[in-house]
């Protein structure tokens, strides 16, 4: 019997102690970057002269490490290495597998401001941002354990007198799983360990701009009893070595997090069957969001503003669950934008987050940085610039917490995904309005409604299309086993990470008859 599945609490960085031992795991970092780190593949470490240089985005001078890079040749043996694993993996115990996340979740759990240090470092996160990532890596390793012991319970099906039937889930095969930098370590890890313990074997293909991480995962699961040739590590190009492991024929899944350019064109190569490819391919795909706080006549402005600015605003606004549209009806709009403007520049600051004196870090890397001004330059034309609108790349890559007011619904940054941290503020007449201008986008990912009114909470839970519905709070911060998270449309296939069903995906129902 295992106990009871509980989230991972977060740290308490007002606590002395804790603050220090989060600057000396900083300073332990620090001590060992530079480090080069090779591919696993069936256990094996293999390095190659191709290297991918990994940088703190809030000091590009600060080289963190360098990651060997697959090529084809690599990723074909990785992928001939897990599909002979998978020959034998397929029949372990879902006992085993689960134990081995067990004791990983346990050993990070002991490391856990090592990691937390990591990715204040390579991911540019703020303590509390980096220390909820290294929480929810633990929690989906806790989840999807327990979830596997459940489902290898069976599910009663109806027999008759003469027969017996019985109905189980079989693993899917290999899955390639190519992961993003935002979460780099809690998706990265959720969707590598969520294939593994479901008994398939795993080809991981973690962002070019966030790698290290991944290696250290592996380290923990070979630490906890995983055997080679489960989970491969494979970091190289996705033109190169991403395309490649997708249009594999032997590739029976594939799991993806990430932009919506890169989430459809997987979708559509995985849709063609190859020659010598004898299934059709699933995919699990989750991408970005365009996501709404509405904002409603009768509401908490307080309340609105604090969900608004963090939601906007927390780790930059680099989660595809970021708040970047506001709606807010006529009647409290001034108010609340005039709010929401003060927070921000009050509140929002930004700078090195190793430091810990502020609201946000940089943005992610050059190609972010250029992306988002250009934005910001778009916004300026259809909106009125209410705070930041500035960057300076001269150390690491920072944007100022950037605010539009009196924006059309339809206006550019309105519509598209930005991925940064910029917020723009639209006005509705009546609540019906509201929600007709929050379902306006193609994406339909998370939002939330700031209201006291019942009759339009009710309303927004049926009418308001979006995987993740929040009401007065913010639209970001989803927990594992509490939030179950996923979107609907151009958001992906709403497999629901850290829900109840996720771990279905990866796997297919078989149905056994016998005679009597
Ligand atoms: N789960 C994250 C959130 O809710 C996004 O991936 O913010």
């Amino acid at each position: 019997m295992v106990v009871p599945y509980k989230h991972e609490p977060f740290t308490d960085f007002s606590i002395e102690e804790n603050r220090r031992a989060l600057e000396s795991a900083i300073k332990q970092v620090e001590a060992e970057l530079g480090k080069t780190y090779p591919l696993i593949i069936g256990g094996e470490r293999i390095m190659t002269d191709d290297k991918i240089e990994v940088v703190n985005p809030a000091d590009k001078k600060e080289v963190i490490g360098y990651v060997a890079k697959a090529n084809q040749d690599l990723a074909e043996k990785a992928h001939r290495i897990a599909d002979e694993t998978f020959s034998w993996w397929r029949k372990t115990k879902a006992s085993f597998r689960a134990d081995i996340l067990f004791r990983a979740a346990a050993i990070v759990r002991r490391r856990k401001h090592e990691f937390t240090a990591h990715l204040v470092k390579e991911g540019g996160k703020p303590w509390k941002e980096a220390d909820a990532d290294t929480a929810e890596a633990i929690d989906f390793m806790e989840f999807y354990a327990r979830q596997m012991l459940d489902i290898d319970k069976g599910v009663e099906i109806n027999s008759r007198p003469i027969e017996n039937n019985r109905f189980h889930y079989i693993p899917l095969g290999v899955g390639v799983v190519i992961s993003p930098w935002n979460f780099l370590f809690a998706i990265m890890c959720g969707t590598t360990t969520a294939a593994m313990v479901s008994g398939n074997t795993v080809l991981l293909k973690p962002a070019s701009s966030t790698p290290i991480i991944a290696y250290k995962m592996m380290e923990v699961l070979e630490e906890a009893g995983l055997p080679a040739g489960v989970i491969n590590y494979i970091p190289g190009s996705g033109k190169e070595v991403g395309d490649y492991l997708v249009d594999h024929p032997r590739t029976r899944f594939i799991s993806f997090t990430g932009s919506r350019e890169v989430g459809t064109r997987i979708f559509e190569r995985a849709a063609k069957v190859h020659e010598g490819q004898k299934w059709l391919k699933r995919t699990i795909i989750e991408m970005g969001g365009k996501d709404t706080i509405i904002v409603d006549e009768d509401s908490d402005l307080e309340l609105a503003a604090d969900s608004i600015t963090y939601s906007a605003f927390g780790f930059s606004g680099q989660k595809c669950s970021a708040c970047s549209r506001v709606v807010a009806h006529e009647a409290v709009y001034d108010e609340l934008l005039e709010r929401v403007v003060q927070k921000t520049k009050n509140e929002v600051s930004h700078g090195n987050p190793a430091d810990n004196r502020s609201y946000m870090g940089p943005v992610i890397d050059q190609g972010a940085y250029d992306k988002i001004l250009s934005y910001i330059e778009i916004g300026k034309k259809e909106g009125k610039l209410m705070a930041g609108g500035k960057g300076d790349d001269s150390k690491g890559w920072f944007i100022e917490p950037t605010v539009f007011a009196d924006l059309d619904p339809e206006s550019t940054i309105m519509q598209e995904e930005i991925f940064g941290p910029v917020l723009g503020f639209m006005k509705a007449s009546s609540f019906d309005e509201a929600l007709e201008i929050a379902n306006n986008t193609e994406y339909g990912l998370t939002g939330a409604v700031i209201t006291n009114n019942r009759q339009h909470i009710e309303k927004a839970r049926e009418d308001f299309h979006v995987g993740n519905l929040y009401f007065n709070r913010g639209c970001t911060a989803a927990i594992v086993g509490y939030h179950p998270f996923g979107g609907f449309n151009m958001s992906g296939t709403d497999s629901k990470a850290g829900g109840p069903d996720y771990l279905y995906h990866h796997m297919q129902g078989k149905t056994t008859s016998e005679m009597l």
